[in-house]
């Protein structure tokens, strides 16, 4: 029999969280953003479900975009980092790949004329990762010009450094940078919006938006959980309790004796750790659920295994279903507790944990 532990991926939430995006993106047309293997939840199994939802995909490098192919999935990809190569540029063409060129070394690539994939400028409107300055643009357009590749580009895309916090005024001022930038190319499309963009009041979200972690039903915004914005849970973390025990007053729980029991406590293991993903900062007091019950973690997170306090679900067995993270306990919450985003969380969880679809 295998290890119960398990990642269960809900299809259908994924599809409910893309609808919500396109929804809020209006007039814009939602690109799904499915890098690093589907936000975790598996490259494959994303793009099939949203293929026919999502007119255009969008991941980080192109080994993912192969994936995408391998799954047999034909919709168009965006390439967010670009092509790595200029064999990147042929394959690209021949796979209907769209590279975002940041970069004068990829520019120069193109200067061949010979493959000939739909391309878009990247610009940096001041997150200062990635693309050309808006005092670079013109120059680019011309060296793409003059290589026959003015046909070839697509329209321009910049990143928002701080649309998760609604109070910043510093999207209202990338995206003014960004219309200047691109005025003198009316004709070109252009994207701007993350998911969290998707949930500011008016931010103009022009043609493309590129939503990635809400439609996992993840919250993108500071203070909120995804269920806040309307957003279902696609994956449920789910372990079994392997163990229920009795403890003492003063008794203590797991490496470095942690969590000490003030006074006699049920108690159970549960079959998951850090090996699996399960974040090792989590500590005492991080919800999980059990049996239709809120409970809480005691004591440090070990490689395979976690306590939990079961003092309030006198019925929990050694083999009922825990879960750490999904539809009743939110992966924000989670993230909060161990000091970090449910991005992470999520694309963290390891290899060890099957993906299993619904
Ligand atoms: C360029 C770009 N666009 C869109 C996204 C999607 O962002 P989010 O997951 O916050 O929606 C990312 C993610 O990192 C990105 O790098």
């Amino acid at each position: 029999m295998p290890r119960a532990t398990v990642a269960r991926i809900n299809l259908d939430a994924l599809r409910h969280n893309y609808r919500k995006a396109a929804d809020l993106a209006g007039d814009a047309t939602a690109m799904a953003v499915i890098k690093a293997d589907g936000y975790g939840h598996g490259i494959r199994e994303v793009a099939r479900a949203l293929q026919g939802h999502a007119p255009k995909f969008a991941v980080a490098c192109i080994e993912e975009a192969l994936a995408i192919r391998a799954a047999g999935v034909t919709t168009p990809v965006a390439l967010l980092q670009g092509p790595h190569s200029e064999q990147d540029l042929a394959t690209s063409a021949r796979e209907s790949f769209e590279p975002v060129i940041h970069s004068e070394h990829q520019l120069h690539w193109l200067q061949d004329g010979k493959a000939a994939p739909a391309l878009w400028i990247k610009v940096n409107t001041g997150m200062n990762r990635l693309g050309f300055s808006p005092d670079q643009l013109s120059g680019v357009m011309s060296v793409l010009s003059a290589a026959g590749r003015q046909q070839q580009v697509t329209g321009f895309v910049t990143h928002f450094a701080c649309a998760d916090d609604a109070q910043s005024d510093n999207t209202a001022r990338q995206t003014e940078c960004f219309v200047r930038a691109t005025q003198p190319w009316p004709k070109l499309a252009r994207s701007v919006a993350n998911s969290a963009a998707h949930f500011l009041q008016g931010q103009a979200l022009f043609d493309w938006t590129r939503p990635g972690i809400m439609l996992y039903g993840g919250s993108p915004m500071i203070g909120k959980l995804g269920p806040d914005l309307g957003l279902e849970s696609v994956m449920t973390l789910e372990a079994e309790l392997t163990s229920v025990r009795t403890i003492k007053a003063g008794e203590s729980v797991g490496y470095g004796g942690a969590f000490t029991a003030s006074e006699p406590m049920r108690m159970g293991i549960v079959a998951i750790g850090y090996g699996d993903g399960y974040p090792r900062h989590a500590g005492t007091d991080t919800p999980a659920w059990i049996n239709g019950r809120r409970i809480r973690l005691i004591g440090r997170v070990s490689m395979d295994m976690l306590a939990v306090d079961l003092s309030k679900v006198p019925d929990a067995q050694p083999g009922d279903r825990v879960e750490l993270w999904g539809p009743h306990v939110s992966v924000d919450e989670i993230a909060q507790h161990a000091g970090t985003i449910g991005y992470e969380l999520l694309t963290g969880v390891t290899a060890r944990v099957p993906r299993v679809c619904a």
